[in-house]
């Protein structure tokens, strides 16, 4: 079956871009070695819903270069890259569906594509349609192993595709939004095979969350407004590892940050690490740049709009697009001007006041930016894949419900980081080995 992508001739460039990532992606490199020899994907079907980004693409060659057939959808409209989208699509083994900019009927007809479904008539060849895709009654097989980012392949699979769900080995879940919602879905007693939290992995939260979104969040506000942080109040709601990246970040340009959050603890370290802490009701008046980071919706509402200072920017990096409450933004204006630069949209209230709106409240470092920088991915990739070929390995007796990274998961992917920086460490001796794990003392 064919795949359904905005343009086939796009290719070279989406492969030059992805040799540009592939430079800075050194641990997937000495994988795919590994890999090539291993095996350890032969034969097995993945469906994989994720940003079809270029730093994503060394992910879906590494599967299929460890024998897997990879069936790849987008997991946020906006972040496709097509010309990443149309390279992955002529190679051996994959098969992908995503087109930047498509609508939650084709996001949500593709995702299904990946999991099985026939995609549309004639897919999209060289004369291949640009239309919305239209799935048919035709199935493909179901997938052995899956990869998600936000748990929507996931809860498709579980709602759409029951039938499939036995044969389904394990899984992967990518960001800490999904991994909430797989865990209430375990607690429902509903998800039916076992799921790594890649998210929970040491090394992914050390660098992807707060050294990498923290990076790219700002990356995205500047690219959309060129704006100068310096001098500006900027508010960060959530203080998780996404959130304090993003607050750091903004401090060392210069900005005066404050932090809002609802968990007592997080607020503690945000004030004892220096911001102001405040509810957003106050925030709100104060604020001249906001940024949402905390997986929750209704962060932003219209009350506090209605506080916001003229010329407000609003922007998010939590997974879905409900943090910022863009109805009620809708709702209040006077007139909306789309697109005054790319990415951003003004919005006149009837006092006068112009809030500017950043990647239509989505996630603005994947649509105005893009994404978190190859050297985070390379690691976050690398657990994934370690995790799914310990899953493909047939974990026996492994319980459907949400699991943590494996240790050993997470010290060889560090381990192989390091080799690539040609960074040494030293070795336990037998003794230090055996006094640590003693209770008398030695
Ligand atoms: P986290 O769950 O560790 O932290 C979120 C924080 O927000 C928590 O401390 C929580 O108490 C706080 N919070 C919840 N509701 C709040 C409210 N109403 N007001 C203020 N604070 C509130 O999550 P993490 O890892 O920091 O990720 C945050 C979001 O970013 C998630 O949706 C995650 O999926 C997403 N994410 C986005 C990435 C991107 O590339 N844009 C990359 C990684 C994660």
């Amino acid at each position: 079956m064919e795949s359904d992508i905005a343009d086939p001739s796009l290719a070279e460039a989406g492969r030059a871009r992805i040799r540009w990532a592939g430079r800075a992606m050194p641990v997937l490199a000495t994988l795919g070695e590994r890999f090539r020899g291993q095996r350890p994907f032969a034969g097995a079907g993945i469906a994989a819903c994720l940003h079809v980004t270029a730093e994503t693409a060394g992910l879906v060659r590494l599967l299929t270069t460890g024998g897997g057939r990879v069936r790849l959808a987008a997991s946020n409209p906006l972040s496709t890259q097509d010309d990443v989208a149309a390279a992955l699509a002529a190679e051996d083994g994959v098969t992908v569906f995503a087109r930047a900019g498509e609508g939650l009927d084709s996001y949500e007809a593709h995702i299904r594509m990946a999991l099985g479904d026939e995609g549309p008539a004639g897919g999209t060849g060289p004369a291949g349609g640009t239309g919305p895709a239209r799935p048919s009654a035709a199935r493909q097989p179901g997938p052995d192993l899956v990869i998600d980012d936000g748990g929507d392949l996931i809860d498709m699979l579980h709602r759409h595709r029951p039938d499939l769900l036995s044969g389904v080995r394990g899984g992967c879940e990518s960001t800490t939004t999904g991994v909430t919602r797989l865990r209430r879905m375990a607690a429902a007693g509903r998800l039916a095979f076992p799921v790594v939290a890649a998210d929970v992995s040491a090394t992914r939260r050390m660098l992807d969350n707060f050294s990498g979104t923290g990076q790219s969040v700002l990356d995205g506000l500047l690219r959309a407004t060129n704006l100068l942080l310096a001098g500006r109040v900027v508010v960060v709601a959530g203080y998780g590892p996404c959130g304090a990246g993003i607050a750091e970040r903004a401090r060392g340009l210069g900005a005066q940050v404050i932090v809002t959050e609802v968990d007592p603890v997080r607020a503690l370290r945000a004030a004892l690490n220096g911001f102001r802490v405040l509810p957003m009701t106050q925030a709100a008046s104060i604020g001249e740049v906001f940024i949402t980071a905390t997986g929750n919706r209704d962060v932003i509402t219209g009350e506090h709009l209605a506080l916001m200072r003229d010329g407000a920017l609003l922007a998010n990096a939590g997974h879905f697009d409900v943090e910022i409450d863009v109805r009620a933004l809708a709702g209040a204006a006077a007139e909306v001007t789309p697109g005054i630069r790319p990415h951003a949209d003004e919005y006149l209230m009837p006092d006068g006041r112009r809030l500017i709106l950043l990647a239509e409240g989505r996630v603005v470092n994947l649509v105005a930016a893009e994404g978190n920088p190859a050297p985070v991915m390379d690691l976050s990739f690398a657990v994934q894949a370690l995790a799914l070929a310990w899953l493909a390995g047939g974990q026996a007796g492994l319980e459907p419900g949400v699991h943590d990274v494996p240790r050993q998961v997470d010290l060889e992917v560090a381990r192989l980081e390091l080799e690539s920086m040609g960074v040494r460490i030293d070795t336990m001796t037998p003794v230090q080995d055996e006094y640590l794990s003693a209770w008398r003392r030695g």
